[in-house]
Formats: C-alpha cells, sequence, structure tokens
C-alpha cells in the first residue's frame, strides 16, 4: 500500500505527470502571492500566472461561491452573468475583434482558433515558433515544438526562429538585419508550405515568446512575420494564455505591443484566477462563417459560475490598478536585476516585461555555453530561501520570474535578496 502522497499520487496519477523541484512541494493554502506548505512553511510565488490577481482572492472566491450558490447550469439557456462578462470581456479589445467562444483551458482555445484558421482559409499549414507550446489537443500535439510529443510537427507546420538580440548584439550585429534574416526565414517557410500544397492557414504566438525564453525581438520583427502571413492568405493567432491580462505591464494584452490587430486571441490560465475559463475573441465575419458552418458546442465554458469569475477578475485587475503594478513594479524588479547581472560575467541581460522576466544563466564568462544544470541549482537555492520560480528556454536556461500581479513593493526584499543569494552561492561555489 503507498503511504506518502507522492507514492499514491504515483500509484494513481503515474510518474510522467510533471513536478516541480527535486522534493516535489506540498502545498495546502494561498493568499495574495503567499503559499504554505504542509509544514506550515510560507513561500513567496514568484511563478504562477494562474492567480493573476493573488491566491483566493477574497473577491473572486465571494463571486463565485455566490454564483454556484445562486445558478450554474450549462450554455443553452439565457444567463444575465454570461452576456455581461462577454460584454466586458470584448470591451477590451480592439475594435473589430468583437465575438467571443468561451473554452476551458488554454489548449481548447487554441485548437478551436487554428480550426477556424483552416475553415476560413481552406488550408493546413500553420507557422510556429521552433521552441513553443500551444496546448496539449491532438492537433497541437502536431504544432508542438517546445515539448516532447510522439507526433511531433506535422508536415504542414513549418518553425520559425525568434530571433533574439541578446544573443547577437554583442558580437555587434545590426538589429535591423538580424530582424530582415529572420523574416526571411519566415518567407522561406511559407514558400514551401504553399509549395507542398498546404498553403497557409495561420501563424500561431505568443507576443511575449515565453516558452522560447523571452528573446528580445527586433524593432518590426513580430509585425513583419504577421504582413508576410497575411499576404500569404493566412490568419494571425494571437496565444495571450502567458502575456495577457496586464502581464507585461505596458499594454492590457500583450501583442497590443507590436502595434498588431490579430485575427484570433486566444486566452487561458490567467482569465479565471485558477478556475478554468479560457476563450478565443476573433472578429464577427469569422464567427460568422464558423458558426454557420459547425455546430459548435461547449458544455462548461463560459457557464455562470465561471463568467462571474471571470468578470470579477477584470474588475479587480482595474480596481487595484494591477497593470499599473505590473508596470511599476516589474521596473523596480528589473533595475535591482539589472545590478545583479552586472556583477557576473556569466550572467545575459535581463529579458522580458512588465512582471514576467529573467536572465539566461552560462558555464563561461564570454556566454558561450548556456548552463542548464547551474540554473536548476539556482532554482532549488531559490526555493530552499522560501521563493517559487523556475526556468525557460530551449536550453532551460533562462531564469523565469512571473509573479501574480498582487504583488506588492513589500515583497520585494524578499524576492531579490532570495535571488542574490541564491545566485551569488552558486558562483561562489567550489567546482565539484
Ligand atoms: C502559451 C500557452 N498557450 C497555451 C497553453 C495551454 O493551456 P492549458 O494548459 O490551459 O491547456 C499553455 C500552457 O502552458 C501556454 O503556456
Amino acid at each position: 500500500m503507498p503511504t506518502s502522497l507522492l507514492e499514491r499520487r504515483f500509484a494513481t496519477i503515474g510518474r510522467h505527470s510533471p513536478l516541480f523541484y527535486d522534493e516535489p512541494l506540498h502545498l495546502v493554502s494561498g493568499s495574495g502571492v503567499w503559499l504554505t506548505d504542509a509544514g506550515g512553511r510560507r513561500y513567496l510565488d514568484a511563478y504562477n500566472n494562474v492567480p493573476h490577481v493573488g491566491h483566493a482572492h477574497p473577491r473572486i472566491v465571494a463571486a463565485m461561491t455566490a454564483q454556484a450558490a445562486t445558478l450554474n447550469i450549462h450554455t443553452r439557456y439565457l444567463s444575465e452573468p454570461v452576456v455581461d462578462y462577454a460584454e466586458a470581456l470584448l470591451s477590451r479589445f480592439d475594435e473589430g475583434l468583437d465575438r467571443v467562444f468561451f473554452a476551458n483551458s488554454g489548449s481548447e482555445a487554441n485548437e478551436l482558433a487554428l480550426r477556424i484558421a483552416m475553415q476560413h482559409t481552406s488550408s493546413r499549414g500553420m507557422l510556429v515558433t521552433d521552441f513553443s507550446y500551444h496546448g496539449n489537443t491532438s492537433l497541437l500535439a502536431q504544432v508542438t515544438t517546445g515539448l516532447r510529443t510522439a507526433e511531433g510537427p506535422a508536415p504542414f507546420v513549418r518553425a520559425f526562429t525568434v530571433p533574439d538580440l541578446d544573443d547577437v548584439e554583442h558580437d555587434g550585429a545590426d538589429p535591423g538585419t538580424v530582424r530582415d534574416a529572420a523574416l526571411a526565414e519566415v518567407a522561406r517557410a511559407i514558400d514551401e508550405l504553399q509549395s507542398e500544397g498546404h498553403g497557409v492557414a495561420a501563424v500561431l504566438l505568443e507576443s511575449i515568446f515565453s516558452t522560447e525564453g523571452l528573446p528580445r525581438v527586433p524593432e518590426g520583427f513580430v509585425e513583419g512575420v504577421a504582413r508576410l502571413v497575411r499576404a500569404a492568405g493566412g490568419l494571425i493567432v494571437a496565444d495571450e494564455v502567458q502575456a495577457g491580462l496586464g502581464r507585461t505591464g505596458s499594454t492590457f494584452w500583450g501583442f497590443q505591443r507590436h502595434g498588431l490587430v490579430p485575427d484570433l486571441v486566444t486566452m487561458g490560465k490567467p482569465l479565471g484566477n485558477g478556475h478554468p475559463l479560457a476563450a478565443v475573441v476573433t472578429t464577427d465575419e469569422l464567427a460568422e462563417e464558423f458558426g454557420s458552418r459547425n455546430e459548435y458546442f461547449n458544455t462548461f465554458a463560459g457557464n455562470p459560475v465561471s463568467s462571474v469569475v471571470g468578470h470579477e477578475v477584470l474588475r479587480v485587475i482595474d480596481d487595484e490598478d494591477l497593470v499599473g503594478v505590473s508596470a511599476r513594479l516589474g521596473r523596480l524588479i528589473r533595475a535591482e536585476l539589472d545590478v545583479l547581472v552586472d556583477s557576473y560575467d556569466e550572467l545575459g541581460p535581463v529579458k522580458g516585461d512588465g512582471l514576467f522576466f529573467g536572465f539566461q544563466m552560462f558555464s563561461d564568462a564570454a556566454r558561450r555555453r548556456p548552463d542548464a544544470a547551474r540554473t536548476k541549482r539556482v532554482v532549488e537555492g531559490v526555493k530552499s530561501r522560501g521563493v517559487l520560480l523556475s526556468r525557460i528556454g530551449p536550453t532551460g536556461s533562462v531564469l523565469k520570474i512571473r509573479p501574480p500581479l498582487a504583488l506588492r513593493e513589500a515583497d520585494l526584499p524578499t524576492l531579490l535578496e532570495a535571488i542574490r543569494d541564491a545566485v551569488s552561492a552558486e558562483m561562489n561555489a567550489d567546482p565539484a
């Protein structure tokens, strides 16, 4: 008989469901940006974007429980909270993006967006970046490049590189030249899709490129990709599962940082602050076309409880000025991290935007050899100092710092001290 919680998990959920950390964390409660484990130890959460407005936010809990105590039902009846939320969500978008399909997860939202794009264009060709993740459905497994899938990228998928100025600028490369070379690769990928008869249905991209490791893309790169895809008849799908709802500080949606209006926007994780809520926002034209050809129905998506939760998340973001918090605290943390990375030749520049950043760790002073093992040790070291974060990027060597927007200025010393101490312990450790 398995006895520990870990053994019971292995005996039921299996050993392949990912768990963070060498010693998995057993969490029992959360409040704001603080989490408590089974032994009563508190951790500052500098990793999770699902509890966007804070763990167990009292207003979200109150909205959810009040609606659950009143009515929760599938989506084939009229319900005022559902339409109220649809209106509130759509009011956050540029003109023309005025229809919403609700979904239950980011995967479901992306799957639907690609289905709409394929039907609209009568094409299957898909463009994604060369280290990305957009979900776990059968179709999305075939466009996944940043995680192991048995399917692997399908023949109708082309992956392109996202240029990172942090990688090339110290070699004296000109950003415009870097951008144009990267766009030429996208153009070649489009040519291949067309010459192989797949056509171009869409590009699916995340405006902050989080799985890719927060590359510092040259000005005009994202716009350039969008131009090429549209010229080939394809649609732009902006995956806002990570970058959305003010995460990047300067704008409410990540894609707005690039002056882009996508054809389809997909949302998930933070939209319901932990409640399973996701969405696809698109144009009336695309929604009409898809709706008239498909009897699309989704039992749970956008039910009254989910809707009041999503609506309250939007209100809390406004009332607590969380986009402003993201920008202001993001700047403060970044300034401190800039000082830290300047102290060690083996640390790359601070990357990211708003309350989403990190820096790459190398094993050499010339910063040629990304060091995943070192980054992992720092993640563990930060945890042992009571702060949770993670790592990302193709080599797993970019520290990932992405706290809930409920972070307060008073939390910054805890966050920064843990990172500084863990980095300095790593840098001063005797090589074994
Ligand atoms: C950018 C991005 N898109 C989509 C997804 C899939 O979302 P979900 O796990 O809710 O299906 C993820 C999940 O990590 C993600 O990071």
